[in-house]
């Protein structure tokens, strides 16, 4: 166990705050050693994946974990399908080709996310028309209460838009171990009826794409408008796109009529981007912060020098000016601690 230790490596944003203490664990045995009940009732607990959805605005006073739990195996259903299970440490985007290599479909338009296998849950990451839950079958966690490992199911996950128990009233009982996708083995499900995909599939020539035709494609979109962490310190979508009452859409419709809307029953999900760039944030800098000059909806350590607290503070402008042009109440998505 480290104390004192400075987290920079471990968020993708790159922000210096520092753990009072910080352990690897490689195993769940490691894991429940260093959490057990005397620990836990000494330290707070936080538990890091791959870093890529969190936000420190101060130190820890706590013990940060690390989780490297690592390996993927398979188990053949039938001709069609198969079951994927990949340990919580395992780098997603290395986890996507790893099926494409294979060719198991399900994952391609979630290629190039970052982060680990292990958060994915945690959010139901999702990208280009497809969410986690579309593919999952079950994942292991371990109940910080009693110890014991649990499966958790489709249904018991409770999925909804970049949402799911664990961010609810599961938040802080359990850690992700591993989890389980359904993948097909042939006869692929090819997903390309979100327009950026189209447009690039045609951009390459490609008729009748193959999954990894699709991974390729979503690769070169992302990379054409989405900063690199390795480069330039973000946490990809720093808001959740709001969800807004039809009648609120119409309204706005009359004063801003380029607004855009994903309508859904009663309600429109409104792109974040879109009323962030209306605002004037696009590209803006304020300090060491700056708003993605090709995606407003990405807040990125622009110098490398940013402190979480000066992320946090430029996130709270947006939010305000977004708030007072359009009446809508951005929702940060990436965790802050
Ligand atoms: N837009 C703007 N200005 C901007 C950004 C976007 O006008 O600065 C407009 C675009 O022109 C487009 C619409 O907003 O018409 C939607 O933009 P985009 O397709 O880039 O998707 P998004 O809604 O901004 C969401 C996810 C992304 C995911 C993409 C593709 C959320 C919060 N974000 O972004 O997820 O990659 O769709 O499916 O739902 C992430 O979570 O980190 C992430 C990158």
């Amino acid at each position: 166990m480290h104390e004192n230790f400075s987290l920079k490596a471990y968020n993708t944003f790159g922000v210096d705050a520092k753990a009072q203490y910080f352990a690897e664990v490689n195993s769940v045995e490691e894991l429940i050693k260093s959490i057990k009940p005397a620990n836990s009732q000494i330290f707070k607990i936080l538990f890091l994946g791959g870093g890529s959805n969190i936000l420190f605005t101060k130190d820890f006073d706590g013990l940060a974990i690390k989780l490297n739990l690592k390996g993927i195996t398979e188990e053949i259903l039938n001709e069609n399908e198969i079951l994927v299970t990949a340990k919580a440490g395992e780098n997603w985007h290395d986890f996507v080709m790893f099926c494409l290599n294979k060719n198991y479909g399900g994952l391609e338009n979630l290629s190039l996310i970052p982060g680990n296998v292990g958060t994915s849950p945690m959010q139901n990451i999702g990208a280009y028309g497809t969410e986690i839950r579309d593919i999952f079958v079950n994942c292991k966690v371990l109940n910080l209460e009693t110890l014991e490992v649990e499966a958790f199911d489709l249904e018991k996950c409770r999925f909804g838009y970049r949402d799911s128990i664990f961010k609810q009233e599961g938040r802080n009982n359990y850690v992700i171990l591993e989890v389980t996708f359904k993948l097909t083995r042939k006869n692929h499900i090819i997903k390309t009826e979100y327009g950026a995909i189209k447009t690039e599939l045609e951009n390459l020539g490609i008729q009748n794409p193959t999954i990894q035709d699709v991974s390729r494609a979503v690769i070169n979109i992302r990379q054409s408008k989405l900063p690199d962490p390795k480069v330039i310190g973000n946490a990809g979508s720093f808001f959740k796109n709001p969800t807004i009452p039809l009648v609120q859409f119409e309204d706005l419709k009359q004063k801003f009529e380029n607004i855009q809307g994903y309508p859904k029953g009663d309600f429109v999900k409104v792109p974040a981007g879109w009323l962030i760039e209306q605002c004037g944030w696009k590209g803006k800098q304020i300090g060491n912060v700056a708003s993605h000059q090709l995606q407003s909806l990405v807040i990125i350590n622009a110098t490398g020098n940013a402190t979480g607290k000066e992320i946090f503070d430029f996130s709270t402008m947006i939010i305000d000016s977004v708030k007072e042009k359009f009446g809508i109440e951005l929702e940060r998505e990436v965790n802050i601690i």
